[in-house]
C-alpha cells in the first residue's frame, strides 16, 4: 500500500477519534492522535495512559509539556532516538479529569478507546510495541486478548504474531520516585529491541 493511502487512512482516525463521544465525562475533551504522535513509518510504537493536562492535554504532543514528557525524553535520548524516529500514543487519547486534576481512567474508557489503538497499529505496522505502565499493557491486552502482567513480564521481549511486544513501566514521577527508577528505567529502555 502507498503512503498516499496509508496516510489517508490516519487521517480518516484522526477525524474519527476527533468526533469520538463514547465517554461521557471526555466527551468535551480533545483527542490526541495527529501527525504530532510521531512517524508513521516508525518501527517503534510507544503506548502510555492518557494525556495529562500539562502535558499532552496542553501541548497536543504525547509526552510533552510535563515531567512524565520529560523523563519520557530523557530515556528516549539515552538510546538514541528522537521524537520523529517512532510513534507515541495514549491508551486514552483524551485527558481523564477529576476537579481539574489528571485521573486514571476508567476500564470503560480504555475499552472505548482500544479501537483506536487498534487501527493505529494496523495503519503503521511497528515492529516494536512499547507498552509504559500497567493501563497501556492492559489496553494492549484487550487487543491481543492476553494477559501479561508488567511485574511479571517487564522488559522482556515477547513475540506476538504481528510485533514484538515489550512491556515497561511509566516514566512519571510517581513511578520513577516510587517503584522504578530512572537508573532502572535508563537500563530497561537499552534492551527495547530496536
Ligand atoms: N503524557 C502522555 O501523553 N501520556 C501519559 O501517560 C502521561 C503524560
Amino acid at each position: 500500500m502507498s503512503q498516499f493511502k496509508i496516510s489517508n487512512r490516519f487521517l480518516q482516525l484522526e477525524k474519527q477519534a476527533a468526533s469520538c463521544r463514547l465517554c461521557p465525562k471526555l466527551a468535551d475533551e480533545t483527542a490526541i492522535l495527529s501527525s504530532a504522535n510521531g512517524s508513521l513509518d516508525a518501527s517503534i510504537f510507544f503506548i502510555a495512559e492518557a494525556p495529562g493536562r500539562f502535558g499532552a492535554g496542553r501541548t497536543g504532543v504525547p509526552f510533552q509539556g510535563d515531567r512524565s514528557g520529560d523523563n519520557f525524553e530523557v530515556l528516549l535520548k539515552h538510546i538514541g532516538l528522537i521524537r520523529s524516529e517512532v510513534f507515541i500514543t495514549n491508551a486514552v487519547l483524551c485527558n481523564p479529569l477529576i476537579d481539574g486534576n489528571n485521573r486514571r481512567p476508567s476500564a470503560k474508557e480504555i475499552k472505548n478507546c482500544t479501537s483506536f489503538l487498534k487501527e493505529s497499529l494496523d495503519i503503521i505496522r511497528p515492529k516494536v510495541v512499547v507498552t509504559l505502565g500497567t493501563v497501556a499493557l492492559n489496553a494492549i491486552n484487550q487487543i491481543l486478548s492476553t494477559r501479561f502482567q508488567l511485574s511479571q513480564n517487564v522488559a522482556q521481549s515477547i513475540s506476538m504474531p504481528d510485533f514484538k511486544l515489550f512491556p515497561l513501566y511509566h516514566p512519571s514521577p510517581r513511578v520513577t520516585n516510587w517503584k522504578r527508577p530512572m537508573a532502572q528505567q535508563k537500563k530497561d529502555f537499552s534492551k527495547i529491541p530496536i
